[in-house]
């Protein structure tokens, strides 16, 4: 797909082209920067592009620069003004769109070094990739996921996604789509960017919060649908390995992985190898829940060009 034609550099909207950071910086050599990956989906019927779950991405970006100890945060209103200013400089309408807020370290220096912070924005157009739709294999990675103590998943730094990387190139050379971690204990962690639930006997379980894994948006969007859909109450707990192979539906969600069903672990295919119910019915919400759709949960959906509230103006 073409690159568009702006994206955001330090408050400023620039050419594509011109969008470069120092090779000294600490966020280009050290990877000292954090970021949030987020999607905005289009609503034909209303011409709308609207953000999903805007705020809360912003609060964990938040989290992650006060983590890291920068010098100065970046605020979310700023971050957030700053997105919708590259979205309508760009124009987007018509497809769905992934977007990058990065505010990394443009100091140069060592490890250390706590600032200045400068902000990149990218906004790109992303149709729903068919593996969302169709289902993914995964592999029991013989990667370990980073644990809290010695990088925490919890913070989305830069740095920390070569931990899934590794996961994932060997996952993609030994025939599988993608990788599940286990963590320190040898419980089920997450995918390389992504969280895991799976289904047994009607009842959604997923790895708690303590089990190394990023604090997912989405995750919690999931649990939340869950009890909405199902009147189930999900499960968030430790998972052993061997429960893998006594899942019914698995799946993983997330910003980029939407919901995506997961066929078969480690070349054993999950019950009967194809989309679960309850999988497939929690995509179908979530997609009409995140473009606005189904019109329920107006708060997780921040709209970018106000049409509507312009129509209902008229
Ligand atoms: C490591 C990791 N786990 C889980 C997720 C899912 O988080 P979210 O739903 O907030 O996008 C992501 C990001 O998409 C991630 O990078």
């Amino acid at each position: 797909m073409a690159s568009p034609k702006y994206a955001s550099l330090d408050g400023e909207i620039v050419a594509w082209d011109d969008a470069r950071v120092h090779i000294a910086s600490a966020g280009f050599k050290f990877g000292t920067a954090v970021f949030e990956g987020l999607r905005g989906y289009w609503n034909a019927d209303e011409e709308e592009m609207y953000l999903f779950r805007m705020a809360e991405h912003m609060d964990r970006l938040t989290f992650s620069q006060r983590f890291m100890r920068f010098d100065e945060l970046l605020t979310p209103q700023t971050v957030t003004e700053k997105t919708l200013d590259l979205i309508q400089a760009n124009g987007f309408k018509g497809e769905n769109l992934h977007i990058m807020t990065t505010a990394y370290v443009s100091g140069q220096g060592g490890p250390g070094v706590c600032g200045p912070i400068g902000l990149a924005i990218t906004a790109q157009e992303r149709p729903r990739s068919e593996r969302v739709i169709s289902g993914v294999t995964a592999q029991v990675s013989s990667w370990m996921r980073v644990p809290d103590q010695a990088m925490p998943m919890r913070v989305k730094c830069n740095a920390n996604y070569n931990n899934g990387r590794l996961a994932t190139v060997q996952a993609v050379a030994d025939g599988y789509d993608t990788a599940i971690f286990l963590n320190s204990r040898g419980k089920v962690s997450e995918g390389p960017g992504m969280c895991f639930f799976m289904v047994r006997d009607g009842v959604p379980i997923t790895p708690s919060v303590t089990n190394d894994i990023l604090e997912s948006i989405t995750r919690e969007t999931v649990l939340e649908l869950i009890e909405e859909i199902f009147g189930v109450a999900p499960v968030e707990r430790d998972i052993d390995r061997s429960e893998l192979m006594a899942a019914d539906e698995a799946f993983f969600c997330g910003t980029a992985w939407e919901v995506t069903p997961i066929l078969g672990i480690d070349r054993v295919a999950v019950g009967g190898g194809d989309i679960g119910p309850m999988t497939k019915r929690l995509q179908d919400t979530f997609f009409a829940v995140s473009d606005g759709t189904s019109g329920t949960h107006p708060e997780w959906r921040m709209p970018v060009y106000g049409t509507a509230a312009a129509k209902a103006a008229e």
